[in-house]
């Protein structure tokens, strides 16, 4: 039986007079794919937001692990293990891949990278887990030939996989990924599916918000289903593509 690494309970968030997020509970097993969907407008990059804690919630619980987090800096979110990537791509575009991804190890080292570049002071097992890290995250995105290419002139799709690289990086326990598939054609997305499958197999959780409902079919060992800040169905793939509730608010018009 998994136990849950996440759980969100009753958790709320207004903009002013919008309230993006209604009483929202549900959680993430140990080593699963859950997709988050729903409508535009519907609070699933809000989820993300608060989750990742970019803002602050209105109401409710979010657990990480068993422990609370909701208050918590998403720097100390991230050296928990709850990391993020988001929905428009954001890379350093002079960093070599590797440069990049190093960055996502930021959260867990003891000596700056700073006095590290420096030889103010060294930590040799440090900088052999840094690169063990490094490679891991490369292998598991399929970047390892791109490792020396700068940045800027890889292709949209390899800066998006770059972000997963450098989330991974940071040895999270959960990854959220906001519309990872966004702008990739149908064979990146294949690539993209199987990325997700193999991160999940090496136990880490993941959260994927995408409009693009094969993807998400194929790759969600589960689903939460959003309309107007509230969930609506959660479920196995076969149980959602099903939910009448669903298919009106959502797979009707998706399809
Ligand atoms: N920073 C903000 N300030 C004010 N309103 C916001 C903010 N962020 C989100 N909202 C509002 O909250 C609601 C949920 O938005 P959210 O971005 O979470 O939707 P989404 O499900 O991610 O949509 P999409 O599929 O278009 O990405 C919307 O009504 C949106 O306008
Ligand atoms: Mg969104």
């Amino acid at each position: 039986m998994q136990s849950d690494i996440l759980e969100v309970v009753g958790l709320c968030k207004s903009f002013g007079g919008v309230q993006a997020l209604r009483d929202l509970s549900f959680s993430i097993r140990e080593g699963e794919v859950l997709g988050l969907i729903g409508p535009n407008g519907s609070g699933k990059s809000t989820t993300v937001n608060l989750l990742s804690g970019s803002l602050p919630p209105t109401g409710g619980q979010i657990r990480l692990g068993g422990h609370r987090v909701e208050a918590l800096s998403q720097w100390d979110r991230v050296a928990m293990g709850l990391t993020r990537t988001y929905q428009t791509a954001s890379v350093f575009p002079e960093f070599t891949v590797r440069q990049h991804v190093m960055l996502g190890c930021e959260a867990h080292r003891k000596v700056s990278p700073l006095a590290q570049a420096f030889r103010l002071k060294r930590d040799k097992s440090e900088e052999d887990r840094v690169q063990q890290k490094v490679a891991q995250a490369l292998k598991l995105t399929g970047l390892e030939a791109e490792a020396d290419t700068v940045v800027g002139v890889l292709s949209a799709a390899q800066q998006r996989f770059l972000m997963i690289a450098t989330a991974l990086a940071s040895n999270p326990r959960v990854i959220l990924l906001d519309e990872p598939a966004a702008g990739m054609i149908s064979h990146e997305r294949e690539t993209l599916s199987g990325m997700i499958r193999r991160i999940r197999d090496t136990g880490i959780s993941v959260l994927v918000i995408e409009h693009h409902m094969a993807l998400i079919m194929e790759v969600c060992d589960r689903i939460v289903v959003l309309n107007f800040g509230a969930s609506i169905a959660q479920g196995t793939p076969a149980q959602i593509r099903e939910n009448p509730a669903v298919i009106d608010a959502y797979l009707g018009e998706a399809a």
